[in-house]
């Protein structure tokens, strides 16, 4: 058939270098899509008042389906973070984070299989603060039914189309009665539509303990902004660090702006030192996004066995490898 046409922001740092690992091993196994290109941040564009352009938001929307490198926010006053924007921008309501063991990556922990969702446009992350007076400053911490709704219904979406058997709402409503009530309140409504899927509750700093000390314990985790980019974190941890986890910016009608997680890593930018897993790993839940399934299924094999094999490792994972042998290590197994 015809090709599909995505945007690729490749980012900052160390983002181009590990785009291109992504593109290559793309066209190495015949993935049909067609890349856009789109560069942010230099410039302030005064039709979005962000350093987000308009042409790249539209470019998103009018192919519903992005990947998205590393982005260094421009420092400054009112400068808004970029991935927040294009978060907040493109309604991706629901952020994604699968977290799976990578066989032959020895961490504690080799039976990690959980997913994280997190709510991905307000709470904490609403940009609501201000000085009341000197020496008094204030958070505005909103949480919304519709918001919560929303993201509950695709937590347990996602459960039941991926076979997943158990939803965690993650909250600390015992002290957060009111902001974290409301969200716990909507996740219990849509557990009651969806009594195949197991429902439980459960308190954020108890569900830290839980996941350090037996991660198995967890499946699929529902929860608002901030704590959903804390224990995604935590996630990443205990299989190896932000540079082996991809995630997914979900919004309606199918749109999706896939992104890696971790920095821009200016230290190690331009010289071949990336680990490009985490991108690739986002890429390849692109495919499935896109019901490409055998792709994903053909890269994410040949990414885990080069990790397996241990050969061709970058420098993070404990390696020597630089970013394009490990690329052309990936290719070799397609
Ligand atoms: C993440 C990141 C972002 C966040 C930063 C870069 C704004 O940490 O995607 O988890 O806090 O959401
Ligand atoms: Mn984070």
């Amino acid at each position: 058939g015809g090709s599909i046409t995505a945007t690729l922001f490749p980012g900052d740092g160390i983002g181009p270098e590990i785009a291109a690992s992504v593109k290559q091993i793309f066209k190495a196994a015949g993935v049909p899509i067609e890349w856009e290109e789109h560069y942010v941040g230099t410039t302030l564009d005064p039709k979005t008042g962000s350093f987000v352009t308009y042409d790249s938001m539209e470019s998103v929307r009018k192919y519903g389906i992005g990947l998205k490198g590393p982005m260094a926010t421009p420092i400054g006053k009112g400068h808004k973070s970029l991935n927040l924007t294009l978060r907040k921008e493109l309604g991706l309501y629901a952020n994604v984070r699968p977290c799976l063991s990578i066989p032959g990556y020895k961490t504690r922990y080799d039976n990690v299989d959980l997913v994280t969702i997190r709510e991905n446009t307000e709470g904490e992350y609403s940009g609501l603060e201000h000085q009341v007076v000197k020496g008094v400053v204030e958070s505005l911490k909103i949480i919304t039914r519709q918001a919560s709704m929303r993201v509950a219904e695709y937590a347990f979406h996602y459960a039941k189309t991926n076979g997943r058997k158990r939803v965690s709402a993650i909250h600390k409503a015992n002290i957060m009665k009111k902001t974290d009530g409301l969200f716990l309140q909507c996740c219990r409504e849509v557990a009651e539509q969806n009594p195949e899927i197991v429902y439980e509750e459960v308190i954020i700093d108890n569900c830290c303990m839980m996941l350090v000390k037996n991660p198995a314990l967890f499946d699929v985790l529902v929860m608002p902004n901030l704590y959903g980019d804390i224990i995604s974190d935590l996630c990443a941890g205990l299989i190896g660090g932000l540079g082996l986890t991809p995630s997914g910016n979900i919004g309606d009608n199918g749109l999706a702006l896939m992104e890696a997680v971790h920095g821009t890593a200016p230290d190690i930018a331009g010289k071949n030192k990336a680990n490009p897993t985490a991108l690739l790993l986002s890429a390849v839940m692109m495919l499935r996004h896109l019901n490409m399934n055998e792709q994903a299924e053909k890269i994410q094999s040949a990414v885990l066995k080069t990790i397996e094999e241990g050969k061709y490792l970058t420098g993070d994972l404990g390696g020597n490898a630089g970013t394009t042998e490990y690329t052309n290590a990936v290719c070799e197994k397609l």
